[in-house]
């Protein structure tokens, strides 16, 4: 059984954040190459696929994590549909954190153009042929569209837990708001 705590671990908060950072950045990214020149947008989605094979890796590490480590107990006074639609964002953002990277090297890692990590560490080509390719292109940008309106929930969640609710809930993501809650 998964052991429930009362407050995240720093590596837990420093991997949020950063993974927030992360895929936040790389939609911006990839929106602002498209209105590039060739070689530019070339070289800003180098970039991009080498930053969305990091969100992967910090991605297996937090939720290895939060499998091995359990979760947090949620506020007492959360009704059922808090409580649901809390989970749907969260499990909703691991599917995506997964597949937008996963999506991204199943159709743009391929032999014609080698996927090497910020120009360290080569990633292995894509297996897919044509239409798999063309199936998992179709998907990335739609995944990241949906990425965007979960942030959207997610935050007007966390608005609401910290102003309205005025619980630890934000507070325990980022923890120098700790000292104004009286139940934090
Ligand atoms: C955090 C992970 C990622 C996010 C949030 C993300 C997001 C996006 C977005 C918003 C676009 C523009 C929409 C589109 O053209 O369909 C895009 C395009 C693209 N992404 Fe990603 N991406 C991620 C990871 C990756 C990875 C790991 C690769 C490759 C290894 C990749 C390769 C590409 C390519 C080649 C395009 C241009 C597609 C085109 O020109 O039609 N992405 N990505
Ligand atoms: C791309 C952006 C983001 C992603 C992918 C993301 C993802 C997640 C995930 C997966 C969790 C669940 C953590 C767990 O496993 O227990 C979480 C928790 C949390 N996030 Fe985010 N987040 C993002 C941005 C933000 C922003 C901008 C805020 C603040 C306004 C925020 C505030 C929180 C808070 C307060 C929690 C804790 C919820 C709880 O304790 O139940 N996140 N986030």
């Amino acid at each position: 059984m998964a052991t429930v705590h009362s407050s995240y671990s720093k590596t837990a908060i420093t991997l949020h954040w950063l993974i927030a950072v992360l895929v936040l950045g790389n939609i911006v990214g990839a929106v602002y190459a498209e209105g590039l020149p060739d070689a530019e947008r070339g070289a800003v989605m180098g970039i991009h696929k080498s930053i969305g094979i990091t969100v992967l890796a910090l991605t297996v590490w937090r939720l290895v994590m939060r499998l091995k480590a359990g979760f947090l107990a949620l506020p007492a006074h959360m009704k059922g549909w808090e409580i649901f639609l809390a989970r749907l964002t969260h499990i909703g953002f691991y599917v995506l954190l997964l597949l937008l990277p996963l999506s991204g090297w199943a159709f743009a890692a391929s032999p014609e153009r080698p996927l090497v990590w910020f120009d360290l560490i080569p990633i292995p080509d894509s297996p897919l042929g044509k239409a798999g390719r063309g199936f998992f292109h179709a998907l990335h940008g739609p995944a990241a569209f949906l990425a965007l309106v979960l942030v959207v929930l997610h935050v007007l969640g966390a608005l609401k837990h910290h102003f309205l609710d005025r619980d630890d809930v934000l507070a325990r993501m980022l923890p120098f708001l700790r000292k104004n809650r009286a139940d934090a």
